[in-house]
């Protein structure tokens, strides 16, 4: 629609109350996404326990629009932790799909399915149509499956029979991967791993929670009685929220001289492509976010630097040897302190330039 042009300002409000208002209007924004995100922690905490700042990384990919790889072993909760999410968001629909060999694209996607009433195909949308989904054992498909799932993570949408369809909006794909077992697999080549925004694991609780678990569990599951805590539109917000959060120029640069580190490093064959880059900084808003705070601070992007970064980068086999024999997450650590040697965080946090310029 067409406005009109006229020398009249189209309100009364002065500059300075309208910048005022936009402060205002900013703290809100931030004030409300902290609550939305405390309400989700928290209502997934009574089912997944001692697990906050995973679950925390899986709320920032989902704040970005983005996918998470879970790689664990059995029994770590990785299912409740799907179901949790879904239940905990007013509205979304859940789904989940066993990967196996014989699992066909159509199985995923869906398929147009010939009606003898109307005498004409009609579109049975497949698993992959929902808000959140759960891929468990991802790497159990066979490469054409696993490309299915290709298009869907990338451009949330599908194509079967020439037609194109949009998926739901919030969209999250949990993949779950086992890192024990590999025959029979077909590992996920590295630019279908590239697609995942972040890869983490839960790993086992400690022991006051495997206790409290015990006893949480005796007269049943309870992910039976979990009520939602936020709605689709929270979502939906959170997401606006972490465009909004702000990071320095300095610390842009950092983050990309960071990423960069990892391509000339002796132990990679192919460092971090520019999705990482892209996902890295998206990703430190939305944790900022999460934080409670409206700009990014280097100890994001430190903390970050594992589950973002590391399933982008391809190491050689002697490294992957070397770490397999002690501890792959300690070569891991070193690998990042090595990148943070190459490229050196810029100031500390007390350094005022890191602060949030309306703040
Ligand atoms: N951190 C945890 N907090 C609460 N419950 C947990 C936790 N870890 C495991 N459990 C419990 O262990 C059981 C198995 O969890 P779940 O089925 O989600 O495992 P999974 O990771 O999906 O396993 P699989 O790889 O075999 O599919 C559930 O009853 C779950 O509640
Ligand atoms: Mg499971």
């Amino acid at each position: 629609m067409a406005t009109p042009i006229t020398d009249e300002p189209a309100d009364s409000i002065t500059p300075v109350e309208r910048a005022l208002a936009d402060r205002e209007d900013g703290t809100d924004r931030f004030e409300r996404a902290s609550d939305i995100a405390t309400r989700f922690l928290d209502n997934i905490e009574d089912v997944v326990y001692g697990k906050r700042d995973e679950i925390k990384l899986v709320l920032a990919a989902l704040a970005c629009g983005g996918h998470v790889l879970l790689e664990d072993v059995p029994g770590t909760a990785k299912t409740v932790l799907a179901r949790a999410i879904a239940a905990t968001i007013e509205g979304a629909t859940p789904s989940r799909i066993q990967c196996t060999p014989d699992l066909q694209p159509t199985d995923v996607t869906g398929l147009s399915v010939f009606d003898q009433k109307t005498r004409d195909f009609e579109f049975r949308p497949g698993p992959v149509f929902a808000n959140i989904v759960l891929v468990d054992e991802i790497n159990r498909a066979t490469p054409k499956t696993q490309s299915a799932l290709l298009e869907a993570m990338a451009e949330y949408q599908v194509t079967v029979d020439g037609v194109t369809r949009d998926l739901p909006n919030p969209f999250l794909l949990i993949a779950t991967e086992n890192p024990i077992e590999y025959e029979g697999t077909f590992p996920l080549p590295e630019a279908q791993l590239d697609r995942f925004f972040l890869r983490t694991a839960l790993g086992y609780p400690g022991l006051d929670d495997e206790l409290k678990i015990l006893e949480q569990q005796r007269y049943g599951h309870p992910l039976a009685d979990l009520d939602s805590a936020v709605t689709l539109e929270d979502i939906r917000e959170l997401r606006a929220s972490a465009q909004h959060v702000y990071m320095d120029d300095v610390i842009h640069r950092w983050l990309v001289e960071l990423v960069r580190a990892t391509r000339g490093h002796e132990s990679v064959v192919i460092g971090s492509s520019v999705r990482g880059s892209l996902a890295l900084e998206r990703a430190a808003r939305a944790w900022a976010l999460l934080a409670g705070r409206s700009f990014v601070i280097p100890e994001d992007i430190e903390r970050l630097f594992v589950p973002v970064l590391i399933h982008r980068v391809v190491f050689t086999p002697s490294f992957v040897a070397r770490a397999r024999a002690s501890s792959w997450d300690h070569a891991i650590a070193e690998f990042r302190a090595a990148c943070l040697l190459l490229a050196p965080r810029p100031g500390s946090e007390e350094d005022p330039i890191f602060e949030h310029p309306s703040s």
